[in-house]
């Protein structure tokens, strides 16, 4: 990683869980922490990118220089996005959005004396799906997959349905991978490639995923 050598790209990364409300103080949401959409936020910043980051309820602090844009739900995180996407070089999907939600909310606190409540689920928007339809042939966007079996098969899955240039992999329940972790094993999965990495701090994956996103990016734009 080169000082500066990020300079002139916008990037956008989403990072963190999002959470779905049920009533006024029940959700449901999953045990992203955050932590490797903030590395990557934080190592692209110090490299010249301008970042704007998208990040659900985390207990972090976003790095200094980076444009912060908090959500809750899922479909705030998409609307934060696709409001970003035209003055993007890059996208990095590092989030965990929650896949569905209550159809309805309850306005009041949903009491144990009233039984079990019904809760019907309804799907949040594929984010990732959303930007597919909407990018620029030289967007580049990344996602991320954590995969308890079949990593690889399932990751290349992914970026064949959402279009994407690779997707970050990696196995959970690996120790030292995955959620809540300060390090990560990842492989990089392209259509017809892939790219393993040994175990790393995050932050030094942040960085592999940064150089692998800054050659794909010069190609394209050389066509
Ligand atoms: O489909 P799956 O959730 O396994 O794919 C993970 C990738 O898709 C991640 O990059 C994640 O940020 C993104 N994603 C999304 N919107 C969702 C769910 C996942 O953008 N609703």
């Amino acid at each position: 990683a080169t000082h500066a050598d990020l300079k002139g790209l916008a990037i956008l990364v989403t990072a963190g869980p999002t959470v779905e409300d049920i009533d006024p103080v029940r959700f449901v949401s999953n045990g992203s922490t955050g932590k490797m959409g903030y590395a990557i936020a934080a190592a692209a910043v110090l490299r010249g990118a301008e970042v704007t980051l998208v990040s659900g309820p985390t207990h972090l602090t976003a790095p200094s220089g980076v444009k912060l844009v908090s959500v809750r739900s899922t479909e705030q995180m998409q609307d934060a996005v696709l409001s970003a996407l035209p003055h993007v070089d890059v996208v990095i999907g590092a989030a965990a959005p929650v896949d569905f939600r209550p159809a309805e909310r309850f306005d009041r606190k949903w009491k144990k004396s009233d039984g079990l409540p019904h809760v019907q689920w309804v799907q949040t928007p594929d984010i990732l799906a959303a930007v597919r339809s909407r990018k620029q042939a030289q967007q580049t966007v990344v996602g991320f997959a954590a995969e308890t079996n079949d990593v690889v098969e399932n990751a290349r899955r992914k970026v064949v349905q959402k279009d994407l240039d690779f997707v970050v992999a990696n196995q959970i329940g690996e120790e030292g991978a995955g959620f809540g972790t300060d390090t990560n094993h990842v492989v990089f999965v392209h259509r017809d490639k892939t790219q393993p990495l040994p175990m790393m701090s995050k932050s030094a994956v942040a960085d592999s995923i940064l150089d692998h996103v800054k050659s794909i990016h010069r190609s394209k734009r050389q066509i």
